[in-house]
C-alpha cells in the first residue's frame, strides 16, 4: 500500500479547486504552482456541484482525477 493514502476534504459547491497532479505541491492535494518549475504536468481543476466531502488522490496514480480510485493500493 502506498504511503500516500487519499485525503478527505470539505468542499463548497461552485468553488473551483485545483488538484495537484505532479505530487510536488507543499499543499497536497491542492496545487501550489510547484509544477511550473519542476514538472511538465498540470493541475486538474474541479468544481463540486454540492457541499460535502470528497476523497482526493494523494498518490497521483488515480485514473479518475482528482478523486481516489483505489490505485494507491496497487503500487509496489
Ligand atoms: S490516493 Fe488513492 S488512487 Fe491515489
Amino acid at each position: 500500500m502506498s504511503e500516500k493514502s487519499p485525503v478527505l476534504i470539505d468542499v463548497i459547491a461552485g468553488t473551483t479547486y485545483s488538484w495537484c497532479s505532479c505530487g510536488l505541491a507543499e499543499t497536497m492535494p491542492i496545487c501550489d504552482g510547484t509544477h511550473k518549475q519542476k514538472s511538465d504536468k498540470r493541475s486538474v481543476k474541479f468544481t463540486p456541484e454540492a457541499n460535502g466531502q470528497v476523497w482526493l488522490c494523494m498518490c497521483t496514480k488515480t485514473q479518475n482525477p482528482p478523486y481516489c480510485d483505489g490505485s494507491h493500493s496497487h503500487e509496489n
